[in-house]
């Protein structure tokens, strides 16, 4: 039997104690062994829950208890997450999280902890929820060069553009039934700002570059400022409107980052809907390949955990390496990804035609005070020179 202790009764925790109650006979199948709870750490006590015995709540009491040898953490937030891996890690227990807060700022130093400890330190489902990507990225693709990953990383977000454009419903509508869903971070600011798909990606990146990637350092727009017309117009155009995290490799480096984009029909990301989450990642061996699931909720996400919780009972002596090294990688300025635009201004075709020569127009009912047009193919320096030159600019969105 292998006992572990779960940081956090909440969505994720209390889905970490149902996967492992519901699947126990399997699980002990697969692992060889037992996997028994033996604390769930919170500030709250649990009356008449099926685990209100061994609800703690001191965290010193898992750190010293020998017999706890892996310390699963789902409370989100960097602090106090951060000290108690730290704590559990040198005292030579494993590490597991959900947590990509905690994982994109301290992922880095973390993993040099474990590796000195000989323990590991595992974040299966700190991206993607439920769908297995990190383990793919790490060990899977290993004989690759990775040029591209392009994710639908949050499941809010994409819950509610998918709403918007099924509906015609406007943001602050869909933001309250993702809210109530469930799906929302506990500020859905990180969500609908793309804070949340921006740790994401750095994690992504971090593991293809094998470098530390700081999430700071991402441009990151979020779908705040998306309306019912630009759905309008992007269903016009045969096109759907995602917030993507992606990652290009150029040279030594990767240019990421994260904004809505305006997805052609015959993109493979083109059609997931609703809370899914999909990475699309192209190896220069591979070519493309696309991973698709659930991501966001209690069981999906804990059924991630539970599967690295599997995967450390299995090797309970050795640390399990991720590339993940300290050295920064500088990323390459954003401004040099190359596409189209989708744009929309309150001005004439002159103006238009002045700043970026010819343009594609695109027309729908009910619109007569804007034109709404797509640019050549262009850097984002000289986009945001012609843009400038451009007055009236209701919107803006990157064609991919
Ligand atoms: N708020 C996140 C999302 C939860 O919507 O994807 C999963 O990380």
């Amino acid at each position: 039997m292998i006992k572990i202790a779960v940081l956090g009764y909440g969505t994720i925790g209390s889905g970490v104690a149902e996967v492992l109650d519901t699947n126990r006979e399997i699980i002990t199948e697969r692992t060889g062994q037992e996997i028994a709870i033996k604390y769930i750490l919170d500030l709250r006590d649990f009356p008449g829950d099926l685990h209100e015995d061994i609800i703690v709540h001191d965290f010193s009491v898992i750190a010293e208890d020998p017999e706890v040898r892996i310390v699963v953490e789902a409370m989100g937030g960097v602090e106090p997450a951060y000290t108690f891996a730290r704590t559990a890690l040198l005292a030579g227990k494993h590490f597991v999280t959900s947590n990509k807060a905690l994982i994109a700022d301290k992922g880095a130093e973390l993993m040099a902890v474990a590796k000195e400890k000989n323990v590991s330190c595992l974040f299966g489902a700190s991206v993607g929820g439920g769908i297995p990507i990190i383990r793919p990225i790490n060990t899977c693709l290993t004989a690759d060069i990775i040029e591209e990953i392009s994710g639908i990383l949050n499941g809010t977000t994409n819950y509610m553009l998918t709403k918007m454009s099924e509906e015609g419903s406007e943001f602050d509508d869909v933001l309250k039934d993702a809210q109530q869903r469930g799906y929302a971070e506990a500020d859905p600011t990180a969500d609908i700002e793309g804070f949340d798909a921006c740790r994401k990606i750095a994690i992504l990146t971090s593991l293809a570059s094998g470098r530390r990637v700081d999430f700071q350092d991402i441009h990151t727009e979020g779908i705040t400022k998306i309306t019912a017309t630009d759905i309008k117009y992007a269903k016009a155009l045969g096109r759907s409107i995602k917030l993507l995290g992606s990652s290009y490799k150029k040279d030594d480096s990767y240019l990421v980052m994260v904004a809505p984009y305006m997805v052609e029909s015959t993109h493979p990301l083109y059609n997931v809907n609703g809370v899914f989450n999909a990475i699309f990642v192209k190896g220069n061996m591979l070519g493309d390949a696309m991973f698709y699931g659930s991501g966001a909720g209690k069981l999906p996400t804990a059924s991630a955990v539970v599967a690295d919780i599997i995967d450390i009972a299995k090797n309970p002596d050795r640390h399990i390496t991720l590339e993940w090294s300290a050295e920064k990688l500088e990323l390459t300025d954003f401004r040099e990804y190359v596409s189209r635009y989708f744009v929309r201004a309150c001005t004439d075709q002159k103006a238009v035609e002045a700043a970026f020569g010819s343009v594609e127009y695109v027309r729908i009912a009910d619109v007569d005070d804007e034109l709404a047009f797509i640019t050549p193919q262009m850097d984002g320096f000289a986009y945001e020179n012609a843009l400038s030159e451009l007055s009236g600019v209701r919107q803006s969105i990157r064609i991919k």
